[in-house]
């Protein structure tokens, strides 16, 4: 069902106590002032992953979500985290294919069905990232690159799996810079990838599919943002870092 979802990516940051902090301060906050349907999932670190839960227990609104984990479900895979991990520390959420991983640990769209399908199979639910970079845009191709991404990596799933799935589009040109997408650039991407969706799923499950914006989403933008017909929330960087700026996001329904 489609939802009003602002979820926090921590990204590789907040030692122990400052991520238990962080984690503290924004459930006080949002359960004194957001409204009941809007969900908020908090992505830490792995190791904290397990403190975090115990901060969560009492909110309502407030879920776990991991950053990544391995398509594996057990086994030699030395350092890596697996879906089965996760669950154990009361995580719900998973974010796959964020544009850093993709660069960075050179992850796949083929990798990534892979990392889907063990994600939905364990019970958990994918926010499964796509985005493209400043060279695609400039040249024009921007949509049918996304629409690709989520072709190779999402279509091989059943109408009741993909129900499951929620999508973050993320222009790779605004993470982390400063620049935002416009509202007329996120709102046209966004219809975009619901008509591609509905290509393949039909119209009532691309219209109940919740469809994130990420990339430079800041208090003083998300209002705007958020009010686009076809955009149901964000996935938030460096805003997520400090609590007043995160919920103040989160309250811009
Ligand atoms: P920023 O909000 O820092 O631009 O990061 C967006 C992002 O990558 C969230 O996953």
């Amino acid at each position: 069902m489609r939802k009003n979802i602002v979820a926090g990516n921590w990204k590789m940051n907040k030692a122990l106590e400052e991520g238990n902090s962080l984690a503290s301060e924004i459930v006080n906050i949002v359960a004194n002032e957001v409204k009941d349907d809007t969900i908020v999932v908090l992505n830490p670190p792995y190791i904290h992953l397990s403190s975090v839960q115990h901060l969560l227990k009492d909110a309502k609104q407030v879920f776990l979500g991991a950053q990544n984990c391995n398509e594996n479900t057990s086994g030699a895979y030395t350092g890596e985290i697996s879906v089965d991990m996760l669950k154990s520390v009361g995580v719900e959420y998973v974010i796959l294919g964020h544009s850093e991983r993709r660069e960075y640990y050179k992850e796949s769209n083929e990798l990534l069905a892979k990392k889907v399908n063990t994600v939905l199979d364990n019970g958990l639910i994918p926010i499964f990232c796509c985005g493209e970079s400043l060279k695609i845009r400039e040249a024009g191709t921007h949509v049918d690159f996304v629409c690709n991404q989520l072709t190779d990596s999402l279509f091989h799933l059943s109408p009741e799996k993909f129900e499951k799935v929620v999508i973050a589009y993320e222009p790779i040109w605004a993470i982390g810079t400063g620049v935002t997408a416009s509202t007329d650039q996120a709102q046209e991407m966004h219809a975009e990838l619901r008509k591609h969706l509905a290509s393949k799923y039909g119209d009532t499950i691309a219209d109940e599919t919740t469809i994130l914006y990420g990339g430079s989403c800041k208090p003083d933008n998300a209002k705007e943002l958020f009010a686009n017909p076809d955009v149901d929330g964000g996935l938030i960087g460096g805003a997520s870092l400090k609590s007043r700026d995160f919920v103040e996001i989160v309250k811009s329904f």
